[in-house]
Formats: structure tokens, C-alpha cells, sequence
């Protein structure tokens, strides 16, 4: 994995890479890099394993060794409201590389969990710093079940806070067939530079949620946020990543921030 530099072929993503065996969470470490400016935008630090990986709502995500786990550093120029999109760029990047190397068909479901047959197999984590309307940086963590043999994870799902979503990995979608991991790296660090660059274009938000909209489960779903809780069906994505809602009373509403909870 540490040699996917060599023939990676991006302007600025991945031309740093910080390459680990072992490591708490690739998060945390890319986080304090960016705070303490010891990184250039797009650097990228990857770890075949890590022992305190994060996943979202501050719960632990298991990092056995098989997968992808990596974070990207980023400091991009555009306005904070914009910053959503930063996370679908990614589930659009990881969807594509899916197609592409495995011919597996992967869904969204909102903000950042991709799915094949109903079942988790990567989850995405945006954490940003900003200054007034600016983004300052942006780290987004990238963790895919990419080789992982599912019963190194299974046990560790039922205290989690994700446990309404089962988990897969792309080797369990394959019937044990494993990915060429390297490849698959490659490949998605290519496509997300390609989006990342259209994202930063006057026009390039329509672009990407037009792409994400038909990757997107339509389902219903329970939204907590803060002390409040919206229940409806998905019917549409706005241009700045926000969902809209049918709700139950038949209202509509639109939903900028939150973590899904899908309803069976
Ligand atoms: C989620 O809860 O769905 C988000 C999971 C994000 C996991 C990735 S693995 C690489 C990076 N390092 C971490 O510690 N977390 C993210």
C-alpha cells in the first residue's frame, strides 16, 4: 500500500502520504497535523490497522487489517456552507471506484454511509475547522471494509451506535474474493481529486448531488437533532447537501445536520 505513490496520477492528493502499519486512528493524527500546519493540502495518512479508529457520533470503528483506512487533509476555498458536499465528494469518489473495480453496485445513504445489498461497507467522517464563513481545513476520514473478514467486526456491533445497520466488506460481496487494495486506493484518490476540483467550480455543487441523488436510498427515516426528532420519507437532495423530507403529517421539511436512522 505504501507504494500506490509511484503510479498515482493526481495534481496534489496523495503526493504526500504518511503511511502507518499500525496506528491509533489516521483521523486524529491528520487533525493535530493540520492544526500544527505540518501538512500540505491533500496530504494523505493511511494505516493497514488502527487500534482507536473513529467513527461518527464519537463511537469506535473497528480497523482490522485487510481494509482501507485512511484520512485526507484539506484546505479548500470555499464557504462553510458549501462544506457537506465535501463528504458526498467522497461517497461519490468511493461509489465509482466500487463500480469500477468490482462491478458491485453501492448506494448512499445519507449524510455518509455506502451501502451495497442494504449493508454497510464504508463509513465517511468530515470534521472541519472554520473561521467566520471560511473553511479553514477540512479532514475527511475514509474507512472501507475493502479485505476484511466480517467476523473481526461483527462482535463488536451490537454496543454501537450504528447497530441498525448490518455491516459487509467488498471480499463478503465477492463471495471471498479479495480487491486489489492498492488499485482501489489509486483509483479513488483519482476520482476524488477529479470531483473535489468540480466542487470548488461555480457550478460543480449541481454536479456532484446529481450524482449522489442516484446513488441515494429513498427510505424513510427517523432524524435526531438536538431534542428534536423528524420522521418521514426522503424525497429529495437541495444543492447544498440538505435533505428534504415528506414528513408523516405530510409537510416537508429540509435537513441540513443530523445522523439518519432508517426506519424498516
Ligand atoms: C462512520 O461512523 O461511519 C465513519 C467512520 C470513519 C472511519 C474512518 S477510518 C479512517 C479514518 N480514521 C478514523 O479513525 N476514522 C476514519
Amino acid at each position: 500500500m505504501e507504494n500506490i505513490r509511484k503510479n498515482l496520477r493526481t495534481r496534489f492528493i496523495g503526493r504526500q502520504i504518511h503511511y502507518f502499519t499500525e496506528l491509533g486512528s489516521t483521523q486524529e493524527l491528520a487533525i493535530y497535523m493540520a492544526e500544527n500546519s505540518q501538512a500540505v493540502n491533500g496530504a494523505v495518512i493511511l494505516a493497514e490497522q488502527q487500534d482507536k479508529g473513529i467513527g461518527r457520533l464519537k463511537s469506535r470503528w473497528i480497523s482490522p487489517d485487510g481494509g482501507i483506512w485512511f484520512s485526507i487533509i484539506l484546505k479548500p476555498l470555499m464557504p462553510a456552507s458549501k462544506s457537506p458536499l465535501l463528504s458526498f465528494t467522497a461517497a461519490l469518489a468511493v461509489c465509482e471506484s466500487i463500480a469500477q473495480q468490482t462491478n458491485l453496485q453501492s448506494k448512499v445513504k445519507w449524510p455518509n454511509d455506502i451501502l451495497i445489498n442494504h449493508k454497510k461497507v464504508c463509513g465517511i467522517l468530515l470534521d472541519l475547522a472554520t473561521k467566520g464563513d471560511r473553511v479553514e481545513y477540512a479532514v475527511i476520514g475514509i474507512g472501507i471494509n475493502a479485505n476484511v473478514n466480517i467476523e473481526k467486526i461483527l462482535p463488536y456491533l451490537h454496543d454501537s451506535k450504528h447497530s441498525d445497520v448490518t455491516v459487509t466488506s467488498l471480499k463478503n460481496e465477492l463471495s471471498g474474493k479479495c480487491v486489489d487494495r492498492p488499485a482501489f486506493l489509486k483509483l479513488l484518490l483519482e476520482r476524488f481529486e477529479l470531483y473535489y476540483d468540480r466542487l470548488q467550480k461555480d457550478d460543480g455543487s449541481s454536479i456532484i448531488v446529481n450524482k449522489i441523488k442516484d446513488r441515494l436510498e429513498y427510505n424513510s427515516v427517523t432524524i435526531e437533532q438536538g431534542n428534536k426528532t423528524i420522521e418521514g420519507a426522503i424525497i429529495g437532495l437541495g444543492l447544498d447537501g440538505s435533505l428534504l423530507i415528506k414528513q408523516n403529517d405530510g409537510s416537508s421539511v429540509e435537513v441540513i445536520f443530523g445522523d439518519t436512522r432508517t426506519r424498516e
